[in-house]
């Protein structure tokens, strides 16, 4: 038994979908989340800006004495997960190897995956995904704008449908039947998606597949904690008007949002 939260950091909202998910399927656990929006976007940043980035979030989470710390940013997870593992002794989980271990049970023979910039240049879901599939077909595609619309809660614009549009016509072509939400911001996008693909399609939810997993891992480790009332706390790094929004479409909850750094 371990009643002390689980520490969550994003780059901004879209770990709010991870967070949903974990509140779910764990719901005698309590959470800390960090969204660090100060520095969002990370999906344009260097490497180096990311492990920056995430150090200074890790180092927070600890300070409010969290028991394990959950990278809910695909970004974040395919640039520094290695690193903060190896610095820290605090059990770190990313989004990319619960979302991969979920896929090889399906036994596909191509599967999609849209992410930030910096996600698709590190090749992280590929070269993830080979290691136990090695004869997968990968389909990446970049999305560079979508966390930044989402971020500014204009993901059902106009604008947001017009850039799904344009990113899915790779996957819309061939029928593509698995796309991997490769960036935690994305199920803002799902009905969207689903509707400009107009065919049955599984689109994979990161947030499931780590809620799964952190489940899994928490009774593994016997640190599960057994609260009575599910309590969570959001730290931003700078407040923006839009986020209390977002994270109320998000959560179903209306929050109260703490500014920290
Ligand atoms: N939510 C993030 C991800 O999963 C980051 C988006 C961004 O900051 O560019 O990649």
């Amino acid at each position: 038994m371990d009643s002390r939260a689980i520490g969550i950091f994003d780059s901004g909202c879209g770990g709010l979908t991870v967070l949903t998910k974990l509140k779910q399927i764990l719901p005698n656990e309590n959470f800390v989340y960090l969204g660090d929006t100060l520095n969002f976007p990370y999906g344009s940043k260097t490497k180096e800006e990311i492990i920056q980035c995430s150090i200074k979030n890790v180092e927070f989470l600890i300070s409010q004495n969290v028991k394990i710390i959950i990278i809910a940013c695909g970004t974040a997870t395919s640039q520094s997960l290695d690193i903060l593992k190896e610095k820290y002794d605090i059990p770190i989980i990313g989004i990319i190897e619960p979302t991969v271990s979920y896929i090889k049970e399906l036994d596909l023979k191509e599967i999609g995956v849209i992410a930030t910039e910096g996600t698709i240049r590190s090749g992280a879901w590929e070269k993830e995904i080979k290691k136990l599939m090695p004869n997968i077909e990968v389909i990446n595609k970049a999305c560079p704008m979508l966390a930044t619309i989402a971020e500014e809660g204009k993901a059902k614009s106009k604008e947001g449908r017009c850039v799904i549009k344009e990113y899915m016509k790779p996957f819309k072509e061939r029928r593509v039947k698995n796309i991997i939400l490769g960036c935690t911001h994305y199920p803002i996008y799902e009905e969207i998606i689903k509707e400009e693909l107009g065919y049955d399609v599984n689109l994979i939810n990161t947030g499931e597949t780590t809620a799964i997993f952190t489940k899994n891992f928490l009774h593994s480790e016997n640190i599960t904690a057994n609260h009575q009332k599910q309590r969570e706390k959001i730290y931003l790094s700078k407040n923006t008007k839009e986020f209390k929004n977002i994270a109320q479409n998000i959560l179903g909850e209306n929050l109260a949002l703490f500014v920290t750094l």
